[in-house]
C-alpha cells in the first residue's frame, strides 16, 4: 500500500471533523492559496471526463462537475471519507481505491486532478505509471504536493510558538548548527491540528523531477503559489510568512501521445 496505514486511519477516524473543519472555510490554506492556484489551472472541461484522486468528502468533486465535465470520478483511500463523500453528493460517483493502483481502464480519463495527496506516497513511480495508464494520450495529470522547501523544514510546534527552520548558524568558535534537511529523501511523523496523526515523505525537487521524467510524463507548467492578499484580513501572519515562504507547489503534467513517445525514443 502506497500509503502509511495510520495515516489512513487518522483519515477515517477524524472523516467527520475533516468535512466540518472543510466546509467552515477555517482551512486557510486550502481557501486562500491551495484552491484558487489549482482551479485556475484547470483547463476547459466541457465534455471531458475527470478522475479526482485523493477526493476527500468530495468537495473538489462537485466543483469540477460544475465545469460541466462528462464524467467526474472521485477516489480515496480512506472509507470513512468516501462514506461521507457518496452522502453528500449521491448523484457522484466515488470508490475507495488506492492511488498506487487504479482500477480503471487504460486512456479512460482526460484529467487526472489530485490536490495534496502525492507526499503521502511513499513510492512516486508505481502512482505515477499508474495515473499515466489511465490517462488518454495528452492527457494532463495537475497536483499539488508540499513544498520541499517548508516541509523539510526543522519544526517546533509547542504552545509558546511554532517553528520551521530551513538553515545554519555557523560560529566563529567552529560550532555549527543545522536546521532542517532539504536534501534527503525520507518519512516524517507529524501532528496536526493538535490531534490528527500524519505520516508524509519529504521529497526533494530533484527527486521529484527524476520520477515525473522517468515515467513518461513531460512537465507543461511548475507553480509556486503566493496566497491571496484577502488572507490578512483573517490571518496576517498567514500572509506575511507565505508571501515569501512557499508552503504548496504545483506541476502540471502531460501524457505524451504514443506517436510522440516513440519519436523521442529514436533520438
Ligand atoms: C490533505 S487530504 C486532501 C483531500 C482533498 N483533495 C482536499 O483538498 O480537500 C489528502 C487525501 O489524500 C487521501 N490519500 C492519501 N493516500 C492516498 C492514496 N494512496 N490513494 C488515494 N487517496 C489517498 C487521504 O485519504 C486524504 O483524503
Amino acid at each position: 500500500m502506497a500509503t502509511d496505514k495510520k495515516t489512513i486511519k487518522s483519515y477515517d477516524d477524524y472523516a467527520l471533523k475533516w468535512q466540518k473543519r472543510k466546509r467552515s472555510g477555517k482551512n486557510i490554506a486550502h481557501k486562500f492559496l491551495e484552491k484558487p492556484a489549482m482551479y485556475k489551472k484547470l483547463p476547459d472541461l466541457k465534455g471531458k471526463s475527470v478522475l479526482c484522486v485523493g477526493c476527500g468528502t468530495g468537495e473538489e468533486c462537485e466543483h469540477l462537475k460544475s465545469l460541466d465535465v462528462e464524467k467526474i470520478v472521485g477516489v480515496d483511500i480512506s472509507k470513512g471519507l468516501i462514506e461521507l463523500a457518496k452522502k453528500s453528493y449521491p448523484d457522484l460517483e466515488f470508490f475507495v481505491m488506492d492511488m498506487e493502483n487504479l482500477d480503471f481502464p487504460k486512456n479512460s480519463f482526460d484529467l487526472v486532478y489530485s490536490s495534496l495527496t502525492m507526499h503521502y506516497v511513499e513510492d512516486w513511480t508505481k502512482t505515477l505509471k499508474s495515473i499515466h495508464e489511465v490517462l488518454e494520450d495528452d492527457g494532463v495529470f495537475l497536483f499539488s504536493t508540499h513544498h520541499p522547501v517548508k516541509w523539510g523544514a526543522k519544526t517546533n510546534r509547542s504552545e509558546e510558538k511554532g517553528s520551521f527552520l530551513m538553515g545554519y548558524e555557523k560560529y566563529k568558535d567552529g560550532r555549527c548548527e543545522v536546521f532542517g534537511d532539504y536534501l534527503n529523501t525520507r518519512k516524517i511523523d507529524d501532528i496536526w491540528f493538535n490531534e490528527f496523526n500524519v505520516t508524509y515523505y519529504h521529497r526533494s525537487l530533484s527527486e521529484i523531477i527524476g520520477d515525473i521524467l522517468k515515467s513518461g510524463f513531460r512537465i507543461t507548467d511548475f507553480i509556486e503559489p503566493k496566497p491571496l492578499v484577502e488572507v490578512s484580513k483573517e490571518n496576517e501572519n498567514f500572509y506575511k510568512i507565505h508571501d515569501k515562504i512557499p508552503l504548496f507547489m504545483i506541476f502540471e503534467l502531460k501524457k505524451e501521445s504514443s506517436c510522440q513517445r516513440k519519436t523521442c525514443r529514436r533520438f
